[in-house]
């Protein structure tokens, strides 16, 4: 017979979190709660992006936030968006948002800090490029009422991170410590469904770099030389790298996770600490490389995630990708 193929088992983010919160041993449920009003936060940003071109959402919002960058209207809206669902989530106490120049800390018993990016890669976004909302989430240090003490802490102490990325549909890449999973939003059903589970670093494809060359000038000489030698044809294929760059962090970063290949955001002397913000860019992309079995280091080729940040807007340079690759960068400055 001519079976109607339906996959009548779907698994749903929310399936997903509760299977995963079994295996936790003395799980409270707390993380479920948290990752729901996280996913209700992405629906609602990704059909404001849906639709942000009808209803002229696009554009600049005429202020600039505490980074020094200029705001969308988006990124104001997507900020607001954020900072309501954790405020309603009844378990977020502390809230780091790029677009906030504090810390914000709620009323209420919440157990959670949250740190977030609400719309990386905005200054695309009026070109209709993949733009995403990054997100990493500490449980508050024990005894604590809620302070900075609970976000200015290494990477190594999140219990789970991620993006979505709003592209032709939203992908949420999702780490809570036990390996990458990765849904896809079906907007019809308003679910995230799991499409990429235990999503592992593509290693043996085409060799990519990802990086803004437009800074090569500003880059130390031994950057400006790794990379020339990328384009050199390589001993392993005699074909040099391709190069790749998108200029939102999510959507390189996605690239990467599911082809392989190098994203580097160096340091140079235009920017001394690079431009990525270490607490809600470089963690968060940092956790998920490494459970995809990639690697996540600084300039000086230090792990990312054991950097400890002194501001909640600190920014540090940031070189990830595959095993293989990031190593070559470690190799190049001496560290391998
Ligand atoms: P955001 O839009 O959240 O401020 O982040 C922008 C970041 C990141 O998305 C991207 O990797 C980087 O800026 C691109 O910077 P350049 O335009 O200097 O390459
Ligand atoms: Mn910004
Ligand atoms: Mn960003
Ligand atoms: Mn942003």
């Amino acid at each position: 017979s001519d079976e109607f193929q339906v996959d009548t088992d779907i698994i749903t983010l929310t399936r997903f979190i509760l299977s995963t919160q079994q295996k936790v041993q003395h799980a409270t449920g707390e993380l479920t709660l948290l990752l729901n009003s996280l996913q209700f936060a992405f629906k609602f940003i990704a059909n404001n992006i849906r639709k942000a071109e009808l209803v002229n959402l696009i554009g600049l919002a005429g202020a600039s936030n505490s980074t020094g960058d200029a705001q969308k209207k988006l990124d104001v809206i997507g900020d607001e968006i954020f900072i309501n669902a954790m405020k309603g989530s009844g378990n977020v106490k502390v809230l780091v948002s790029e677009e906030q120049e504090d810390l914000i800390v709620f009323e209420g018993e919440g157990n959670y800090a949250v740190v977030c990016d609400p719309i990386d890669g905005s200054s695309n976004l009026d070109a209709g490029v993949s733009v995403g909302t990054i997100f990493g989430v500490y449980k508050l240090l024990p005894g604590s009422k809620g302070s900075i003490k609970d976000v200015l802490r290494p990477g190594t102490e999140m219990v789970a991170a991620g993006y979505t990325m709003y592209g032709a549909s939203a992908h949420l890449m999702l780490t809570t410590g036990q390996g990458v999973n990765g849904f896809t939003l079906d907007s019809s059903l308003g679910e995230f469904i799991l499409t990429h589970p235990n999503l592992k670093i593509n290693d043996n494809n085409k060799q990519i770099f990802s990086v803004n060359e437009g800074n090569t000038i500003y880059w130390d000489a031994k950057i400006q030389k790794f990379f020339q030698d990328l384009k050199k044809p390589q001993i392993e294929t005699g074909l040099p790298y391709s190069a790749r760059y998108i200029g939102s962090m999510v959507a390189d970063v996605h690239r990467t996770l599911l082809y392989g290949g190098l994203f580097s955001y160096p340091a140079d002397s235009k920017s001394k600490n690079g431009k990525l913000r270490i607490l809600y860019e470089c963690f968060p992309m940092a956790f998920l490389l490494e459970q995809a079995g990639g690697k996540a280091v600084t300039d000086s080729g230090e792990r990312i995630l054991e950097l400890i940040p002194k501001a909640i807007h600190d920014r540090s340079g940031i070189w990830l990708g595959s095993i293989i690759e990031v190593d070559k960068y470690l190799k190049a400055i001496g560290k391998l």
